[in-house]
């Protein structure tokens, strides 16, 4: 099967290679982005013993000089703590600013990973290497890092875009089945965002056998929206369709609730908000809760409204007081919505009366 490219035009510009197999080649790829140098590959436990040595081994042969850093999987290791031993690492490796970070692994490396790559002697290069369906199509590009602090997810980040993404779909062969429906949510997300199409196949569940040309779709969209608006001030806000309920969701699970899971049911309760306020076309949370539970992916929490309330208010998208919800207008087109923060326990209400 052929590979794709998606060429995302932020920064200085970079390219996003997706299909089977590139793993085995990644060390001359990234060679090529920048040139052979010390590099760190950041990774957690579950990858490493997966595809770590894949990885060491075709950066070895393509000449560079590995070592690498691994911490315990999950959000949990998504903190300072965690950020700060990575930085340690690096100094004791000494790494200097014309060396690389390679983030392998799903979206909580990349995050962890390229936060450091970011502050590490101010900025060395970064390239992401997914291996999770959610880091393919959604955390791998744009530059957004970021760890979590006591208050929220997120709180503590900062921009900083790879110099490559390399996407080998081999590698979601290895993924727990509730891991890959967490990343078909970020693609629903880009279905409801600006894509009939997208959406229609995935609410159909037959994403299995295209994954690739999804993955391409999705990075395509993200691109776009980044490219018009790389600090989140404009445009890009729509890529937090289903985030500020999904973050609360996270936060109030004490992130048990794993990031996609909670971003599926904050999709679906923010369309059955909006259709009660008459934003959102009737008919449209039905169609966007019937395609999350086609994959496996929940419509509703059963967190309480208070405790979402008291999370969304520390939620970064929150802007003095008022907060701006992204809201469908329908499956393809979404809005803008911003509100008084007094209006927000309304609003959650409504999302979870629709979701009963
Ligand atoms: N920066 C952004 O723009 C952005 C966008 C969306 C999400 N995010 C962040 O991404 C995080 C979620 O990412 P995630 O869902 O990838 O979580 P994750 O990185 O924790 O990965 C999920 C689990 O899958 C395992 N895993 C990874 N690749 C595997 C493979 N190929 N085979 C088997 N197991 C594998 C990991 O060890 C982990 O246990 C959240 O912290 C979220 O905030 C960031
Ligand atoms: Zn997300």
């Amino acid at each position: 099967m052929k590979e794709r490219t998606v060429d995302v035009k932020v920064g200085t510009g970079y390219q996003a290679v997706i299909g089977p197999g590139l793993l085995q080649s990644c060390g001359g790829r990234i060679a090529r982005a920048s040139g052979p140098c010390r590099a760190v590959i950041v990774t957690d436990s579950r990858v490493a013993e997966l595809y770590l040595e894949k990885v060491r081994q075709s950066m070895s042969d393509a000449g560079f000089s590995v070592e690498s850093f691994v911490f315990p999987r999950g959000e949990g290791s998504k903190n300072m703590a965690v950020l700060w031993q990575a930085l340690e690492f690096m100094a004791e490796s000494r790494l200097t600013r014309t060396d690389l970070v390679v983030a392998l692994g799903g979206g909580v490396t990349g995050d962890l990973a390229g936060f450091a790559a970011a502050v590490y002697q101010r900025g060395v290069r970064l390239a992401q290497i997914p291996t999770t369906l959610l880091a393919a199509v959604d955390s791998s590009v744009g530059g957004k890092t970021a760890v979590n602090l006591k208050a929220g997810k997120n709180l503590a980040g900062a921009f900083k875009q790879p110099e490559l993404v390399i996407c080998d779909t081999d590698c979601l062969g290895t993924l727990p089945e509730s891991e890959f429906a967490n990343g078909l949510a970020e693609a629903l997300k880009y279905g409801v965002l600006a894509d009939r199409p997208l959406f229609d196949r995935l609410a159909a569940g037959s994403a299995g056998d295209r994954i690739p040309e999804i993955i391409a779709a999705c990075i395509e969209h993200k691109s776009r929206y980044v490219q018009q608006d790389e600090r989140d001030n404009g445009d890009r806000r729509f890529l937090n369709l289903g985030h500020t309920i999904g973050h609360a969701i996270e936060k109030c699970s004490g992130f048990r609730v794993p990031h996609g899971r909670a971003v599926a049911a904050g999709m679906a309760m923010i369309a059955g908000a909006g259709e009660k306020l008459g934003l959102t076309e009737p008919g449209t949370a039905e169609e966007i809760a019937a395609a999350l539970l086609k994959n496996g992916l929940p419509a509703a929490t059963e967190c309480e409204t208070e405790e979402l309330l008291c999370a969304a208010l520390s939620d970064k998208k929150r802007s003095g007081d008022s907060i701006t919800l992204v809201i469908p207008k329908r499956i393809g087109q979404c809005i803008l919505h911003t509100v008084p923060v007094t209006e927000m326990a309304g609003i959650i209400d409504l999302g979870k009366a629709a979701a009963v």
